[in-house]
């Protein structure tokens, strides 16, 4: 039998959105995306593999719970990964013969629709990757689970080629700067309280590359754009710059999905007003000092700089006031409360149309970890 084998992976959120394939089985997207990697000590997704003579077919759990493993996907990062090592001849015809066992928990509530799919997957493919002992860039197989995981495989700045290649060997991620870059970037992760059933991004995507012409115009131009000018920012620690093409991009991923047909709608009445909010407060400050985006769903996540926190956190409290006692999670965040009462012009709204706030900064990317701490006991049995 083999060693177990755990490994931890982030989340990214993407500044420079992905939405639509122009390959839908290889996951090759139309544009270059642009993302940020979270810190994996406040979200993160951790796997254990390992592969024995006596698992009778290969079996995933997901967060506690055996889930079926005829998921292409999945079987397509796991054949991608058996294919190199045999191409690598980096482990025996034995090990990769026998079935693997996967056991993955996500740190943070899935229930909260935050994505854990880019997570699940970068960790899957660089726990896999050590198992087989290959050696080889693991975002192109981390593509082939879910397309925005591939660049949940680096920390710090991340971009997507898109790529030309019909076969997607160009298709990649690469680091463009690492989290001690811009040591300052804060993010806020708003937590929409919110019940409503999503369209998933493959239907979502799917429908927009087949109906939206908006959608041609943003590949054509503006995210090429847009992917020069936030690499710029970044690397010149330009926040207004950033944040501007960042609010930007989020309003025309948004303005693609309702220009699709059936539109997709994924923001709600509170994410709008969240929108309000902080265009309020940039006005106010005569600078842009906070930029917000929206994924498939209506949670915000904001982008801001360390000394800017106290003052939006007592903004996001004042504006979406809470009765929960535990409404901060992640990193400490500071308590000083600043009075911006009177400069917003906008009332408090109704309590609890916040879940909860998740503070967090930027982090490295997957880790092998070593401590001991698997999911998977020495006999390859879930703990
Ligand atoms: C809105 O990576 O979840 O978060 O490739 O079909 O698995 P698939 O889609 P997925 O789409 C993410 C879309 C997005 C934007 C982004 O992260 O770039």
């Amino acid at each position: 039998m083999s060693d177990i084998i755990t490994a931890i992976a982030p989340v990214n959120i993407a500044m420079i959105k992905y939405w639509g394939k122009r390959d839908e089985k290889l996951i090759l997207p139309l544009n270059d995306s642009v993302s940020a990697t979270l810190d994996t000590n406040v979200m993160c997704a951790k796997t254990s593999v390992c592969a024995r003579p006596d698992i009778l077919e290969n079996e995933i759990w997901l967060n506690g719970i055996q889930t079926s493993f005829s998921n292409q996907r999945l079987q397509n990062c796991l054949n991608s990964i058996k294919a190199i090592a045999r191409e690598q001849q980096s482990v025996n015809e034995e090990l990769l013969s026998w079935n693997v066992r996967i056991c993955s928990v996500n740190n943070f509530p899935t229930a909260a629709g935050l994505a854990s799919s880019a997570a699940g997957y970068a960790c899957l493919v660089t726990a896999l990757a050590r198992l087989y002992k290959v050696k080889t860039d693991v975002s192109k197989i981390a593509r082939v689970g879910s397309g925005s995981a591939c660049r949940s495989v680096y920390g710090g700045f991340v971009r997507w080629h898109a790529g030309v290649q019909a076969d997607g060997s160009d298709s990649i991620a690469t680091q463009i700067a690492d989290s001690s870059h811009w040591k300052e970037m804060r993010v806020i992760i708003l937590v929409v309280a919110d019940t409503k059933k999503h369209i998933s991004s493959v239907k979502g995507m799917s429908c927009a590359v087949k109906t939206s012409e908006l959608l041609k115009y943003r590949v054509q131009v503006c995210a090429p754009t847009r992917v020069k000018q936030i690499c710029e920012a970044i690397k010149d620690k330009d926040f207004s710059t950033f944040a501007e093409i960042t609010m930007k991009d989020s309003n025309q991923f948004h303005a693609v999905c309702l220009d699709s047909y059936p539109p997709c709608v994924y923001m709600t009445d509170v994410s709008h007003k969240i929108v309000e909010v902080i265009h309020k407060y940039n006005e106010i400050c005569g600078a842009v000092k906070v930029a917000y985006t929206f994924d498939a769903g209506p949670n915000a996540c904001l982008y801001l700089l360390e000394k800017d926190v106290p003052e939006v956190l007592s903004l996001i409290k004042h504006i979406f006031p809470t009765t929960s006692d535990d409404f901060i999670k992640g990193l400490d965040a500071p308590t000083t409360h600043i009075d911006l009462v009177k400069e917003i012009p906008m009332n408090p709204l109704e309590p609890n149309l916040l879940k909860y706030l998740i503070y967090t900064k930027l982090g490295n990317g997957p880790q092998v970890i070593t401590d001991e701490s698997h999911l998977l006991n020495a006999q390859g049995n879930l703990l």
